[in-house]
């Protein structure tokens, strides 16, 4: 059984690791369009926490769990102190980036380059299990520039769980290290879906959870109805959060009511008034909400109204309620369900 039963419920269906994008305030709103999914960090690169004691990278707020802390390293005894920090800083889970391609994350040997080197993963997974007593996972690609997916990626789940890694989420694309951009990265190389299901037959006793192009809850329920463990969503959930996060307890979770956007962007309003008495800004916390209203009447009015007017001297709370004036009701009503 596994270690930490809450977040791999909650992983049924999670929200990605995203650089610049998932910090803790986007967290926050996501966990108020859905109690259960699970919610995943930016990465932090463990040099940064456990040389560079960058501990207010860890910060969280209570509301968030479940919350999963990503991390980017490639130094086993040093991804276990950087797992030990966030462990005790109370997340819910600890993923080692193995997915990742951006230039920085190569140049420091982390991130997809990994791909490349199960054995120096599975070390750094089984270093991480005997630091913490959550649960210890991994973010990958089904392999990297000339490796061949199929041989590559069961090689790789058998070597990294007889490490004691039990979860995986798999960007069923390849990364290309070299020629291409990260953004690009993301979506020229194919998606593999089938891989990603024969593995499923493959490895009956792990929870694999599948990434990349999926945006809308629909196809999420269709890929756990075919078998797959969990769906984790990236950039559809931080474009339109609404359209996969409101009905994501009661459609994938079964469990709590559909929310409704409008009630969520009010119940923001005191955690901005504490954002904004800490000395912080509103715009860092409203950048998240630009695409809460994506497809709805209104919706354009929104984003302006925030995105012109949170970064004036002054803004608080009273701009979001003055853009959520534009709001009309949803143009088609089945939305809603
Ligand atoms: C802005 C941005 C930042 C990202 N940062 C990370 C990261 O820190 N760690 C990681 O594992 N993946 C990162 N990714 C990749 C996503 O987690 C995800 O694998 C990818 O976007 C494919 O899923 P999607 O098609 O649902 O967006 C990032 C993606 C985006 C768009």
């Amino acid at each position: 059984m596994s270690l930490n039963s809450k977040a791999e419920s909650a992983a049924r269906l999670s929200i990605a690791p995203m650089m610049d994008w998932t910090d803790r305030h986007c967290r926050y709103l996501h966990r108020l369009l859905s109690r259960h999914a699970l919610l995943y960090t930016e990465m932090v690169t463990s040099p940064a926490l456990v040389r560079g004691g960058a501990l207010h990278l860890l910060d969280f707020s209570p509301q968030e769990h479940p919350v999963a802390l990503q991390l980017g390293g490639s130094d086993p005894q040093e991804l276990a102190q950087a797992a030990r920090l966030g462990a005790q800083a109370g997340y819910d889970e600890i993923n080692l980036n193995v997915g990742c391609p951006s230039d920085r994350v190569q140049s420091g040997t982390f991130g997809a380059v990994l791909m490349k080197d199960p054995a120096l993963v599975a070390d750094c997974v089984a270093a991480m299990r005997a630091a913490v007593d959550v649960e210890v996972t991994v973010k990958c690609r089904i392999g990297v520039d000339d490796q061949i997916p199929e041989q590559v990626l069961p090689d790789f789940l058998n070597r990294v769980s007889a490490a004691g890694c039990e979860r995986f989420s798999i960007h069923a694309r390849k990364a290309w290290l070299q020629g291409l951009s990260p953004k690009e990265n993301r979506d020229i190389p194919p998606l593999d879906y089938d891989l990603v299901l024969r593995m499923r037959k493959e490895f009956p006793a792990l929870h694999l959870s599948v990434n990349g192009g999926i945006t809308s809850l629909a196809q999420a329920k269709a890929f756990l109805d075919a078998g797959l463990d969990g769906v984790m969503i990236g950039r559809a959930a931080y474009h339109q959060p609404a359209d996969i996060l409101c009905a994501a307890d009661a459609e994938i979770f079964g469990d709590g009511p559909v929310t409704d956007p409008i009630v969520v962007a009010r119940q923001m309003l005191p955690y901005i008034e504490a954002h904004l008495i800490a000395g912080g800004k509103l715009a860092q916390v409203t950048r998240h909400m630009l695409g809460l209203f994506a497809g709805r009447p209104g919706a354009r009015q929104w984003r302006r109204v925030l995105s012109e007017g949170a970064h004036l001297p002054g803004a608080g709370p009273d701009l979001v309620e003055q853009a959520l004036s534009h709001i009309g009701p949803l143009a088609d009503p089945a939305r809603a369900v």
